[in-house]
């Protein structure tokens, strides 16, 4: 059976070996350096008060200046953790966009989660330097709205995964701090992709061309009252992830649940060599070099796409091209997945894995009304973008330049691709598990 048949149009469901070059995501993909592989021979392996997580603690403090950093073994278990102490029915959580694995954790809670990005950026091809900031009109509105005591946080994801990997300003996140700090709502950074949203800030915002980017993480942070981080971005770190806060009462509440799912409060789901890793990766991250050279790869395979006219997010994000599949494939309404679709198309073509971010992703079902047929209808997602996640210090420019002709090649015959129906999926984060088939074969 041809592989893509067999996985069910899903590329999560495609073995690795079946993949020629991996974009599906950056994350826990990138390579590590011989630095963490060597901290990594170092891992203190005591189960309380090793010295790894020590390294570790001072690492996170060094950039978030928080004094309480609790290791999770990955972003959405510092989510989790997070979530079911401050969330919960009758809660609203705010953001610019919130990521699946978050909003999910909001969901599970009980709670609701909101997304408030700025109007420029749901225009994907349309440039403007801080696409991924947050609507703060929108954020004034819906906390008179909901009340700001059924809002126990606003969170802001830099850079904005979900909205085309584009950065967030620090006048943005100024102006956020004012208004959580006027209805006294803490305000969490999922910083995930935090270096990256630095180096945007020192290139595009006025007065921070001259600080390190060190210095501009400090003070992001220190807008914050606490973060979640998945170590598998910016950290370079194969797994691991962690909460960090001011507020010790709230650490407390974290830390006792942190036992129940993680481990002990030193270690939380990793190994001391993990924590080795993550301490190191965090450091390495801050280099400018590898920053300037990071970003400036996202932006030479948007600039070739972009002047073959493909339909791309516009400026390049950080870690991530994002191909606009609405206008790549004007032909496949919303409900038959074009995003999906042209996955599908770019594994047929070159064996290029890459991601929906769209309404196989994000889409929910509305409920149908009282006499109606009785059949569900989609309420699709904002965008429907196809993301090419670039992994950190993995592929060579020869590899991109193939993307690039891979890309192009299936946008020439763009017109022969057909959508797609799901034929099984689950009511949670159902993109990773579903299958689909083309409409053609229904
Ligand atoms: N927040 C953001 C913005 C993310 O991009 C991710 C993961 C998470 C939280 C969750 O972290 O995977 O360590 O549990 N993003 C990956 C991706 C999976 O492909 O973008 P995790």
């Amino acid at each position: 059976m041809p592989i893509l048949e067999k996985a069910g149009y899903n590329a999560f469901r495609i073995h690795a070996t079946d993949v020629l070059i991996d974009l599906l995501t950056d994350s826990g993909t990138s390579a590590m350096s011989s630095n963490q592989w060597a901290g990594i021979m170092q891992g203190d392996e005591s189960y309380a008060g090793s010295s790894s997580f020590f390294h570790f603690e001072a690492s996170v403090k060094k950039i978030t200046g928080m004094p309480l950093a609790i290791p999770t073994h990955q972003g959405r278990a510092a989510e989790k953790i997070i979530f079911t102490i401050l969330g919960g029915k009758g809660k609203y959580f705010i953001s610019n966009t919130l990521f699946d694995t978050t909003r999910a954790n909001i969901e599970f809670s009980g709670a609701e989660g909101i997304d408030l990005l700025c109007e420029e950026g749901k225009h994907p091809t349309i440039p403007a330097p801080f696409k991924g900031n947050m609507d703060v009109e929108a954020l004034r509105k819906t906390i008179k709205e909901k009340g700001a005591e059924n809002i126990p946080m606003v969170m802001i994801t830099i850079t904005n995964n979900s909205g085309g990997g584009q950065p967030v300003s620090m006048q943005n996140i100024k102006d956020v701090r004012k208004v959580c700090t006027e209805y006294k709502i803490p305000l969490f950074i999922d910083a995930c992709r935090f270096a990256e949203n630095a180096y945007f800030i020192k290139l595009r915002e006025a007065g921070y061309a001259q600080k390190s980017v060190l210095e501009i993480a400090n003070e992001i942070f220190a807008y914050a009252d606490g973060c979640t981080m998945s170590a598998k971005k910016d950290a370079f770190a194969n797994i691991g992830g962690f909460l960090a806060m001011r507020d010790l009462d709230l650490a407390i509440r974290c830390r006792n649940l942190l036992i129940i799912t993680e481990g002990f409060t030193t270690y939380g789901g990793l190994a001391g060599r993990d924590l080795e890793a993550i301490a190191i990766g965090l450091q390495e991250v801050l280099d400018e070099n590898y920053l300037q050279y990071r970003i400036r790869s996202i932006e030479y395979l948007t600039n070739k796409l972009i002047a073959a006219g493909v339909p791309v997010m516009q400026p390049a994000g950080g870690h991530a091209v994002y191909i606009d599949a609405k206008e790549f494939l004007p032909h496949i309404p919303v409900h038959q997945y074009p995003g999906q679709a042209l996955v599908c198309a770019l594994y047929l073509e070159g064996g290029i894995r890459t991601v929906e971010i769209g309404s196989l992703m994000f889409g929910k079902y509305a409920i149908p009304e009282e006499g109606s047929d009785g059949e569900r209808k989609l309420v699709p997602a904002q965008m429907e973008l196809v993301r090419l996640a670039i992994p950190r210090r993995v592929y060579t420019q020869s590899h991109i330049d193939y993307v690039s002709e891979v890309i192009i090649d299936v946008f020439q015959k763009r017109n022969e691709i057909s959508g797609l129906v799901i034929t099984e999926e689950t009511p949670m984060l159902r993109h990773f598990t579903a299958r689909l088939q083309p409409v053609t074969a229904s």
